[in-house]
């Protein structure tokens, strides 16, 4: 099956997002390892894998594990894990659960204050949904080989409209590091139309946070430094289905005392040898945006200059304050300062979240914890904490 698109070089996929072309480039080398056949042809897109629609695995696998015995509890956010015999899991409302081991599956571990989070960093990726007329494009899965990266796929429309979904990805940056989140969705909706002229309405539009690891492999296995029981599955690099479905397998035979060949390649202490330099770069990044969170002025100088549903950063003194002034006029001010390990956060005028650049924790306005690493939410002003190291 090919589909050429216009001027678009383009490459089989079995992830989403990505972002830089050297990074990339590992990431389409690791994916390789996994797919039969030869190495597709820029300009050609081959589909030596299907798409797999989450949608459709999640229900049957929670159907499978209660066949099997198991429970699926929601709604509670488990602040710590500890390792031992048995592991002893604490949820924030003061629940404790104890079982033979835990997996921590949180997209990145709160379990680990540092070690992982030195390996890995926080990416956003964007997404427009647009309709098209239905079987005007044959469904595959694409990524572009150029630096600013997209990747395309097809939502076969269910309604009686007679339409299809082009889904159309890229534009992503570090965590924090964009000010100018709406104009993205603006710029992919461009790409999308140059590319496939019979794109119409978006009826879509949305973004998420992808994990890089340093070399393009998930970290999946025993958290660094604790106990056998203790595991993690994380790094998927815009590769969550074929990531979690190694996860599924590798962890499996862990748990179960069996070896497994993959083990060594995808351990969570394994440590960067070729890609010392990403590496490096990586946690100066972080270094750096520690010491400009604590030095750097305010964004603005007065609370009066916030515009009604947005936020900023503000200096107190010495403090950095994260002040957020909701629509109705009504003004939350919480410490900008991480939990995590210490670092500022940023707001997010498309998402309205306080996000942090150093390892991608994300907070509401009111600075409750949207996603990890951190577990609690940034201090109220003059209820000043210590990290949660
Ligand atoms: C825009 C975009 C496009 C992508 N496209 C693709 C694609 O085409 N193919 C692909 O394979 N991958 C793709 N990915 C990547 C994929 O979505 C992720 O890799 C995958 O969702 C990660 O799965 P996860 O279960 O580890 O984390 P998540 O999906 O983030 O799930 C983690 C869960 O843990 C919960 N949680 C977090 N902290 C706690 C806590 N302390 N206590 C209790 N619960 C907690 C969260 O609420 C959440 O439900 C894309 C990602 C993005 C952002
Ligand atoms: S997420 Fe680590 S310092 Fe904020």
């Amino acid at each position: 099956m090919a589909v050429p698109v216009a001027g678009a070089p383009a490459r089989p996929s079995g992830g989403g997002a990505c972002r830089g072309a050297s990074r990339r480039t590992r990431r389409c080398r690791a994916g390789r390892g996994f797919l039969p056949g030869r190495l597709p042809r820029p300009g050609a897109a081959l589909s030596p894998s299907g798409p797999v629609r989450p949608h459709e695995v999640c229900p049957g696998a929670g159907t499978a594990l209660r066949a099997h015995g198991g429970h699926i509890v929601t709604g509670h956010r488990i602040v710590e894990v500890e390792g031992g015999e048995v592991a002893t899991i604490h949820a924030d409302d003061g629940r404790v659960l104890r079982a033979q081991a835990c997996v921590v599956a949180t997209n990145t571990p709160f379990l680990d204050r540092v070690a992982i989070h030195t390996k890995q960093a926080p990416y956003r990726s964007y997404v427009v949904g647009l309709a098209v007329p239905r079987d005007a494009i044959v469904p595959a899965l694409w990524w572009d080989t150029r630096e600013d990266y997209h990747y395309v796929r097809l939502q076969a429309g269910t309604g009686g409209d007679g339409r299809d979904v082009l889904i159309v990805g890229g534009e992503d940056h570090k965590t924090g590091e964009a000010h100018d989140t709406g104009q993205r969705f603006t710029r992919l909706e461009h790409w999308a139309r140059r590319h496939f002229p019979m794109a119409g309405e978006v009826v879509y539009r949305w973004s998420g946070q992808v994990m890089e690891p340093f070399d393009g492999l998930g970290f999946i296995g025993r958290n660094p430094a604790d106990t056998a029981n203790i595991l993690i599955a994380t790094g998927d690099s815009g590769m969550g289905m074929t990531h979690g479905t190694i996860a599924g397998m590798l962890l499996t035979d862990m748990l179960q005392g069996r070896d497994n060949a993959w083990a060594g390649l995808y351990d969570p202490d394994r440590k960067p040898k070729r890609n010392l330099r990403e590496y490096v770069k990586e946690n100066l990044d972080v270094a750096r945006e520690f010491a400009r969170g604590h030095l750097s002025p305010a964004e603005l100088s007065s609370e009066a200059a916030i515009a009604p549903g947005q936020g900023a950063v503000l200096r107190e003194g010495v403090a950095k304050v994260a002040v957020y002034r909701a629509e109705d006029g009504t003004v939350t001010r919480v410490s900008a300062i991480c939990p995590h390990l210490g670092c500022t956060v940023r707001w997010n005028d498309l998402e309205r979240s306080w996000d942090c650049p150093c390892h991608g924790s994300r907070f509401t306005p009111e600075g409750g914890v949207i996603g990890g690493p951190a577990v609690r939410p940034l201090a109220p002003m003059g209820e000043e904490r210590q990290a949660d190291l």
